[in-house]
Parts: structure tokens; C-alpha cells; sequence
């Protein structure tokens, strides 16, 4: 597009045109998530070519991908265990929810921070048995000023319910990674999304338990699919890595 003959265009960033003043809040939030990626499939071109080079040769990282994000900022690198595209989708569909957002598997808490950025009005659970530091993540929450919505619960995610926890039009699995414990998270949940939202899952890809869960779990609940769960082991080269997104009927 023309700089010159985009009267429409409220602001241009890094990442391209922004047609609003909410959208570029968007795309700066975006852009400071990204920076807290997870890194290890990135060739991130701060390394000079010949560096990269020697490293590929000794490490045989082929499998990499060249990247550009920004510098660390007050999150700290790969505190957000996703690629960054992942990031961008995360953000996307925590931005639409309307009802509630529960994540199943906090860490750090990055995924967390991704859907408080996005969203500050509706009710956002995070459950995690053993969570790495909640403390450090409500830093991050005052710091950025987010957070005030979200419940940060600790305990088991697969056979527990928690009160706290009503209706939700996102449900986004990123725990157990193993068959039976990724079922169990889709299941225990399933009452709790509304018609019309959205089960996302993270590591859904050949290889992975994650999807043999998945292929097992939409022979018996009535879903329509939006990213495929047959995904290659080489999840980093699809548009949105290594999820797949169902919307309960
Ligand atoms: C991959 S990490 C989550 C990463 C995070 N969603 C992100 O994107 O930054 C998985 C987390 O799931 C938690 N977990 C595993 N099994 C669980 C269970 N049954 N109940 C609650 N949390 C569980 C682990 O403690 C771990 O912190």
C-alpha cells in the first residue's frame, strides 16, 4: 500500500497499517508480547549470517525459522511459551471473547498475560497445579496495568471444578500434554462453553499426544473445525503453528 494515498490509515508500525486508535494499542501490545517468545525455533537476525552459519553447522539447528521481533522488554524472553504467530492468534480470539476465558496450564504465565492484554473486561481463569511464580506475573500485571479480571487458581485442571468458574466462550488447553490427561481437560470443561465458542489447544500436532486426544474427542462432541488438527511434527510452518481451533455447535 502507498503511505501517501492511505487517508483511512490512522498509524503505520512495524507490522503494517493500523486503521484505529484501538487497533494500534492492539499492535503495540502484540508487538510487546512477541518480544517474550519462545525463542528456540527462531533464527532471530540480531546474530550476524556467518554466526548463524557456524551454529547451524555445529548444533544442526536446520529447523529454524528467520524471525525479527523486538528487544526484550519488562517481560522477560521466552517467559510466553508459544511461537510468535501463536502469539498473535492467542491474542486474536482472547480480543473476541465476550463471555469468559479459562486456560488450562499457566507456567509462567505468558499465556495468561496474552488474554489479559487482549481482553479487560471478561472474567479470565488460569488453572495450574504447580504455576512457576504468580508473584512475578501479578508484577507483570500491575506493571502493564491488566489483570484485575483474572482468577489465577491453583489446582488440577482435569477432574476438579471450581465455582468460580461459570460460563465461558473460550476454552484454551494447554496442560497435560499426554492423551488421557488432554481428554480430561476437554471434557471436565465441555459443560462450561457456550454454544458458538471456542476450544483451543496448543501442541496439537503428529507426534504430540495432544492430538490423539483431539481425533478422539471429535468422534464424540459435536464440533466444527476451524484449524485442522492434522498438523505435521513440523508445526512451526503452519500460519498458526501448532493449535487447532474447534467451535462447539
Ligand atoms: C506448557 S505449560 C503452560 C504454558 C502456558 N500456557 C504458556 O503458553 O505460556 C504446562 C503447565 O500445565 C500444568 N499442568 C499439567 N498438568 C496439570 C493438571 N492436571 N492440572 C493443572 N495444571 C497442570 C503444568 O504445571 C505446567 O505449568
Amino acid at each position: 500500500m502507498n503511505k501517501s494515498k492511505s487517508s483511512e490509515v490512522y498509524a503505520w508500525t512495524q507490522s503494517g497499517p493500523v486503521y484505529s486508535p484501538a487497533s494500534l494499542e492492539d499492535i503495540k501490545n502484540i508487538d510487546l508480547l512477541k518480544s517474550a517468545c519462545r525463542t528456540k525455533h527462531l533464527f532471530l537476525p540480531n546474530k550476524p549470517q556467518l554466526l548463524r552459519s557456524i551454529y547451524s553447522f555445529l548444533f544442526g539447528k536446520k529447523n529454524r525459522i528467520d524471525y525479527r521481533i523486538g528487544k526484550a522488554s519488562k517481560i522477560p524472553s521466552n517467559f510466553i511459551r508459544q511461537e510468535p504467530w501463536e502469539i498473535e492468534y492467542l491474542y486474536m480470539l482472547s480480543h473476541y471473547s465476550k463471555v469468559g476465558i479459562l486456560e488450562t496450564g499457566r507456567f509462567n504465565g505468558g499465556s495468561t498475560l496474552v488474554s489479559s492484554l487482549a481482553n479487560k473486561s471478561v472474567p479470565i481463569h488460569s488453572i495450574d497445579f504447580d504455576p512457576k511464580d504468580d508473584d512475578f506475573l501479578k508484577g507483570l500485571f500491575s506493571e502493564l496495568n491488566v489483570g484485575t479480571n483474572v482468577n489465577l487458581i491453583v489446582g488440577d485442571s482435569q477432574k476438579t471444578k471450581y465455582q468460580s468458574i461459570k460460563d465461558i466462550d473460550l476454552l484454551f488447553i494447554d496442560a497435560d500434554h499426554s492423551k488421557e490427561g488432554c481428554f480430561n481437560d476437554m471434557k471436565n470443561w465441555w459443560d462450561n462453553l457456550i454454544s458458538g465458542g471456542s476450544l483451543l489447544l496448543h501442541d496439537c500436532y503428529f507426534g504430540c499426544e495432544v492430538q490423539d486426544a483431539v481425533l478422539e474427542f471429535i468422534k464424540n462432541y459435536d464440533l466444527e473445525i476451524v484449524i485442522s488438527p492434522y498438523k505435521s511434527h513440523e508445526h512451526r510452518r503452519y500460519p498458526q503453528g501448532s493449535f487447532c481451533h474447534l467451535l462447539k455447535r
